[in-house]
């Protein structure tokens, strides 16, 4: 399966280069102001919040969230099939996702396939079509986070989620299907266990891994996706042929931020566990000077970039291209975000101006879904939901 995905991924991009200009306007705009908080008639509202308690059995703890969300994720599961079906004719591939991922649910650490068979089952959808569907954000995601200090020593951790890169672009509509199709499915959920919150997350319904996340008064954390020749995919695949030392990158942001109790036991934790692919892990601390982004190939930490503030670095913003090499010119929304980040200025820094910045073109874009904003010192997390009306870049 991840075998054609990702075939697929390299054709697309491959034929995309070449036909954006995306330094010039309408596609790269001035830093924006005054988006904060969101309205007007392109806002599609606040993300809602779901409880989720770790103290019931794995099986139940997503039951009711899925049963409001049935409708919507297997919209989104129909849209992936499709796809997979014209990646392979003949619907063989749907036929192999349902005849041989349910025997890898067994093979998923604790609690992970236990939640997963939950939710196929409050879904009413095949346990291999939601195996599937959670592998996807593994290998579709694309984003913008920046962890920032202002002047006071405050820490704020924003990201835009970007899903959806080449998987179906709508002419008719100018967006991407996939990014559509899973606006419904964004949720803020509240993990407790003995009733207390033990950490937030925002996330996508039916979905197990984390990509977002705050614990209160401890650290927020973000993954995003790093593209890599010699490595990629590839774990993905021994994985799903028997080699399994691994971790899945979601599956283990999602354990730090459930069972670490502090920012080095993150840190630590984040760049020494062997993962699947390559990724890029945002963590920031609460209190100055902690935060960092994290570069990992599958087995080993290549980089820690630390927040500096003596070295006016009060910021540290990673898309998905390591920070000391330059971004592919075709997807440069780091020097954007990075503009506007120096253009706002640690004193001035808040929701409102790192929403702002997040809000500007490319930074936002076609494959945005929502932003998120955490201020770990507060213990709050925002989340909106995201549109690029037109003339906005695709990616
Ligand atoms: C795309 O546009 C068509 C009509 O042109 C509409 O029926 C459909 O709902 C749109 N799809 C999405 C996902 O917005
Ligand atoms: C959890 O907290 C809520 C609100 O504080 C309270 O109403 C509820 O009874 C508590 N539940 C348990 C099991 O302690
Ligand atoms: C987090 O930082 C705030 C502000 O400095 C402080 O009041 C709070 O006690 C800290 N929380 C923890 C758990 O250390
Ligand atoms: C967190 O730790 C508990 C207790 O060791 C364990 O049962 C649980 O599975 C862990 N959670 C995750 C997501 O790994
Ligand atoms: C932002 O500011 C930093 C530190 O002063 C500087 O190194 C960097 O070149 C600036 N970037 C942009 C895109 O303005
Ligand atoms: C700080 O940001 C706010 C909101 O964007 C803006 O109105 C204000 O002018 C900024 N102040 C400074 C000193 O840049």
């Amino acid at each position: 399966m991840a075998v054609s995905v990702c075939a697929v991924y390299i054709l697309l991009a491959v034929c995309g280069i070449g036909g954006l200009a995306q330094d010039v306007p309408p596609y790269t705009e001035d830093c924006r102001s005054g988006t904060y908080p969101p309205s007007g008639p392109t806002y599609k509202g606040p993300v809602p919040w779901y409880t989720v308690n770790l103290d019931q059995a794995p099986y139940e703890r997503w039951q009711s969230m899925i049963k409001d969300k049935k409708e919507p994720l297997n919209d989104v599961i129909q849209h992936i099939k499709k796809l997979a079906n014209f990646v392979i004719p003949s619907g063989k591939l749907i036929v192999l996702v349902d005849a041989l991922l349910p025997g890898l649910i067994g093979k998923l650490p604790y609690p992970f396939g236990e939640e997963i068979k939950g939710v196929a089952d409050a879904a009413e959808t095949p346990l291999g079509e939601i195996l599937l569907f959670n592998i996807f954000y593994e290998v579709f995601t694309v984003c913008t986070s920046v962890v920032a200090e202002d002047s006071s020593g405050k820490l704020y951790h924003a990201r835009n989620l970007d899903f959806g890169l080449f998987l179906g672009w709508d002419v008719k509509n100018s967006s991407w299907m996939i990014t559509e199709l899973l606006r419904p499915l964004v949720v803020n959920v509240n993990f407790v266990r003995n009733n207390k919150t033990v950490f937030m997350s925002t996330s996508f319904a039916g979905y197990v891994g984390m990509l977002t996340g705050m614990k209160p008064g401890i650290f927020t954390l973000t993954m995003n996706e790093r593209f890599s020749l010699d490595g990629g995919y590839i774990g993905v695949i021994e994985w799903i042929l028997g080699d399994r030392d691994g971790s899945w990158m979601s599956f283990l942001t999602r354990s730090v931020l459930e069972n670490a109790t502090s920012y080095d036991e993150a840190k630590a934790l984040l760049s020494k566990t062997q993962i699947l692919a390559p990724a890029y892990f945002i963590l920031g601390g609460n209190k100055s000077g902690d935060a960092c982004v994290i570069t990992r190939s599958r087995k080993s930490c290549l980089d820690i970039w630390e927040l500096d503030t003596k070295d006016d670095r009060w910021y540290v913003l990673e898309t998905n291209y390591d920070h000391w090499k330059p971004p592919l010119p075709i997807d440069n929304r780091r020097d954007p975000a990075k503009k506007c980040m120096n253009r706002t200025g640690q004193k001035n820094i808040s929701f409102t101006t790192m929403y702002d910045v997040l809000s500007t073109k490319p930074v936002l874009n076609k494959l945005t879904t929502y932003t998120a904003l955490m201020s770990v010192s507060d213990g709050k997390l925002e989340a909106y939901l995201r549109d690029c009306p037109d003339p906005c870049v695709p990616w």
